[in-house]
């Protein structure tokens, strides 16, 4: 992996670095078209650059990075398209683990992984465990993620509790609904990427959006870079969040 001139390329100055960052990497389809390629080049392109967005990231000081890899929804495509993401999606960790562990970056997943067949759940769970110990930060990868699942299954854990009286309905509340989402030690984000023009959350992360940021570009996911990942930073700072309070020049 190339080394960047990490003191210039990554200074913070004049942006915001979210600590936790998500990502729609969306558009991989479009790509492939406009240069008359099949989809799966597209969605190929896609994952050489997550491995790119990992390392910018990383440099820059994200903390939480989770990209929306598949969706609960995404079942639906046709079946050589969904076998060509699912192979993809094993070919990536055994193919970029190493330069993922030379970035210190910590791989782990959110969505319905027990859903899934024994064979991806088992890429899961050896892709978690190698790299636990990684410090610098963190790769969520939503896969078979749907956000209404998710807060669907906290739900029925906090009902069977009620119904087998370990909890009381008082007892529901959003921070006990909040930590039984898939990974409640990750932080909301604070700021969302969607590139491709799209301008829809599209299931990702419904809970944990509820005070995310926005930040849309028309560069589909394979082109987007550097100097889109550091525009986002750029108008990240001029944002004014106020959670429902006031701003802080009128408070
Ligand atoms: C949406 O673009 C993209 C996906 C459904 C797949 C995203 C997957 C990757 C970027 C690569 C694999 C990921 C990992 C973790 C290895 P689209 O195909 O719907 O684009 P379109 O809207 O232009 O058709």
């Amino acid at each position: 992996m190339a080394k960047d001139n990490k003191k210039d390329k990554f200074s913070t100055e004049g942006l915001k670095v979210p600590v936790s960052l998500g990502v729609i990497m969306d558009g991989n389809g479009r790509w492939a078209k406009k240069r008359l390629l099949p989809r799966s080049a597209g969605h190929r392109a896609g994952a050489e650059n997550l491995k790119e967005l990992c390392r910018n990231c990383g440099n820059y000081g994200v903390k939480y990075l989770t990209v929306y890899a598949f969706s609960t929804e995404n079942w639906s495509r046709p079946q050589a398209e969904v076998d060509q993401l699912m192979k993809l999606f094993v070919e990536f960790f055994a193919k970029y683990d190493p330069e993922l562990e030379e970035e210190g970056i910590r791989v782990r997943f959110t969505g319905d992984i027990d859903a899934l067949p024994e064979d991806l759940r088992k890429v899961c769970r050896e892709g978690e465990e190698r790299s636990k110990n990684r410090q610098k930060m963190q790769l969520i990868v939503a896969f078979n993620y749907g956000g209404r699942r998710e807060i669907t299954q906290a739900a029925q854990s906090l009902a069977k509790d009620v119904a087998e009286g370990r909890l009381s309905i008082e007892d529901i509340t959003e921070d006990s609904l909040s930590e039984r989402m898939y990974l409640p030690d990750v932080p909301d984000p604070e700021l969302i990427i969607r590139p491709s023009g799209e301008l829809r959350i599209s299931n990702f992360l419904l809970w944990e959006c509820a005070y995310s940021e926005f930040w849309v570009s028309d560069t589909l996911w394979p082109d987007f870079g550097y100097e889109d990942l550091t525009q986002a930073f750029r108008d990240y700072a001029k944002r004014d969040r106020r959670f429902g309070g006031l701003s802080k020049k009128e408070g």
